[in-house]
């Protein structure tokens, strides 16, 4: 059966988060290559990624999450004018790659067709439905605009594939590629006796370590929080680790992988 495939990269896969504006090319490059195989054994694809090192520094820096501040409102426009023009760039390198690897597609930024921040922005999300089966609409976490006085604010990709795998109909599977992590462990990575977990509910407490002084938007959390809202609604919502996109045709094709299922 074709598999109707909502994916998204996260910035931590496809950026270094620390470096400014670094993208992580190879991966990038893998990551379009297994696309292009999954593209062509039939199924479709809706592609989200996150900014990384390329939106998360300079939003961090001029509060562009919390909206417009009286005393740095200027230098705070010229930031996100700045960070829409960054994104514009990241995403720049993922087409450049799917086109690399004959994959067509159509970009869709966040600035131009959403507006206000969260689990319930506002925008069309026909046109995600609307683009023919072969071409691949790609979007990602943005600066958009706000009312009520914030006049801007940071959308997150996580907010975009939740609204869209749910909303579209018919999507098979809601992917979140991670980076350096198999999949959502019971203990931050990097502690002693951290495993993955091959299924997750809700119900079942995670010890974290977000790192709120680089990341504007929610980190693993709100990726979790967004994955079990998802699995009410899609059969198939997984965290996989992007250094091995392999195990996304390994999941099409034999139902599991290596990562982390999301119950919900
Ligand atoms: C954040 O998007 C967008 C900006 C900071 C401009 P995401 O929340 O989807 O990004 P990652 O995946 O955490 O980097």
């Amino acid at each position: 059966m074709a598999a109707k495939v909502v994916m998204k990269l996260g910035g931590g896969l496809i950026t270094d988060k620390s470096s400014f504006k670094t993208a992580k090319k190879g991966v990038i490059d893998s990551i379009c290559s297994e696309i292009s195989k999954i593209i062509a054994n039939g199924h479709s694809v809706i592609l989200i990624h996150g900014a990384g090192s390329f939106g998360h520094l300079l939003a961090k820096k001029w509060s562009l999450a919390a909206g417009v501040v009286d005393e740095i409102s200027e230098q705070q426009r010229d930031a996100v004018v700045k960070v829409r023009s960054d994104m514009a760039e990241l995403c720049g390198y993922v087409t450049d790659s799917l086109k690399s690897f004959g994959v067509e597609f159509a970009v869709f930024p966040p600035s131009v067709w959403a507006k206000e921040t969260g689990r319930s922005f506002i925008g069309d999300l026909d046109i995600f439905e609307n683009t023919p089966k072969d071409i691949v609409p790609v979007s990602f976490g943005d600066v958009v605009r706000v009312s009520g006085g914030a006049e801007f604010g940071i959308l997150s990709g996580d907010d975009l594939m939740a609204r869209i795998s749910l909303e579209i109909p018919s999507v098979t599977h809601s992917i979140f590629l991670l980076g350096d992590v198999d999949g959502m462990m019971n203990l931050p990575p990097n502690i002693d006796g951290s495993r993955l977990m091959p299924v997750w509910s809700a119900e079942e407490h995670i010890e974290t370590s977000h790192n709120s002084e680089q990341d504007v938007t929610g980190g693993i959390e709100l990726k979790a929080s967004r994955a079990s809202q998802i699995s009410r609604g899609v059969d198939e919502v997984w965290f996989i680790n992007g250094n091995h996109p392999e195990r996304i045709s390994q999941l099409l094709d034999e139902g599991s992988t290596i990562g982390t299922k999301i119950l919900g």
